[in-house]
């Protein structure tokens, strides 16, 4: 049977862990050809190693910062020239961080920091992708008169929908990230690239584990409890939301399911009070 995403190339950032681990998979196991990248290279490279043995699809890792204008234009460059011929189809931009203070306790570095990562990275890698989807539509249209369906989503949060205390730097981040969203989604709706935006509710990953000394990301215990309590009382009669619930939502923006939808922003929290 022929996957939802058969021999479309997706890039996929924050591909090591987490979300977009979760999206690397399901996105290989729907026939998808991937150029996947993050930070941290051994997680990346395990990562990629999985899903070279379980699917028969091309996949390619790249290590990268997505703050780094040269790193994502060589991320983007690799995935069109190596599994594009010149174009990419799907560019999943997860690569986000938190470093969560009161605002009386917020450094501008602190801000600048998150605003950098999970803004600016958000930017730098659809910039970087514009060759190989705009003008890769544009081309398309030239030759064919017909463009096919592209698609970008991006990862927002409730905490950029809704606010939340201790994140102005990562709530801001991620209402920017609406406002990206809705801008690349009316610049490109004319070359048939839809762009729109998941916002997760509380989801069990590395950066909503209690935190660790040292870690920039990761909640304290007692407001981790607090948010497990208020999704078991208000929520889906069902466990803690987990990276596939997402992932699930990231494929149907991705795939041919979605294709008349565009500059959305659509809430995942299973039902969280608060995010509805
Ligand atoms: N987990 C949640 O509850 C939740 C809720 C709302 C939104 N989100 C968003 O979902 C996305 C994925 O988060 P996750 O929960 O899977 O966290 P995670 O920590 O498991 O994964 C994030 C990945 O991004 C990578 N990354 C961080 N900075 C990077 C950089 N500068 N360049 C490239 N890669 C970088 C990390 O190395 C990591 O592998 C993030 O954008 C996050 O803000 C998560």
């Amino acid at each position: 049977m022929q996957g939802m995403l058969e021999g479309k190339v997706a890039v996929i950032t924050g591909a090591a862990r987490g979300i977009g681990q979760a999206t690397a998979f399901l996105f290989a196991k729907e026939g998808a050809r991937l150029l996947l990248t993050d930070l941290d290279k051994g997680p990346l490279d395990e990562c990629v190693s999985k899903i070279k043995s379980e699917f028969k699809t091309d996949v390619i890792g790249i290590q990268g910062n997505v703050t780094n204008e040269k790193d994502c234009e060589k991320v983007m460059k690799t995935a069109s020239e190596k599994l594009g011929n010149g174009s990419i189809d799907i560019l999943v931009n997860v690569a986000g961080i938190t470093k969560d203070k009161f605002i009386h306790k917020m450094t501008l570095d602190d801000w600048n920091f998150i605003i950098n990562v999970n803004l600016t990275g958000t930017f730098n890698c659809i910039k970087a992708a514009s060759p190989f989807m705009r003008d890769a539509a544009k081309l398309e249209e030239e030759k064919t008169g017909k463009i096919k369906m592209r698609s970008v989503i991006n990862i927002s949060s409730i905490s950029g929908t809704t606010g939340n205390a201790a994140q102005a730097n990562y709530a801001a981040s991620k209402m920017g990230i609406v406002g990206l969203t809705k801008t690349v989604a009316k610049e490109w709706a004319r070359f048939n690239i839809t762009c729109n935006a998941v916002a997760p509710g509380y989801i069990e990953t590395r950066l909503t584990q209690v935190r660790k000394e040292g870690e920039d990301f990761g909640i304290p215990e007692k407001q981790r409890q607090i948010i497990m309590q208020l999704q078991k009382e208000t929520g889906l009669a069902r466990e803690a939301g987990q990276s596939d619930d997402i992932a699930k939502v990231i494929l149907f923006f991705a795939s041919d399911l979605s294709s008349f939808v565009t500059g959305q922003v659509l809430t995942v929290s299973g039902g969280l009070i608060g995010t509805i």
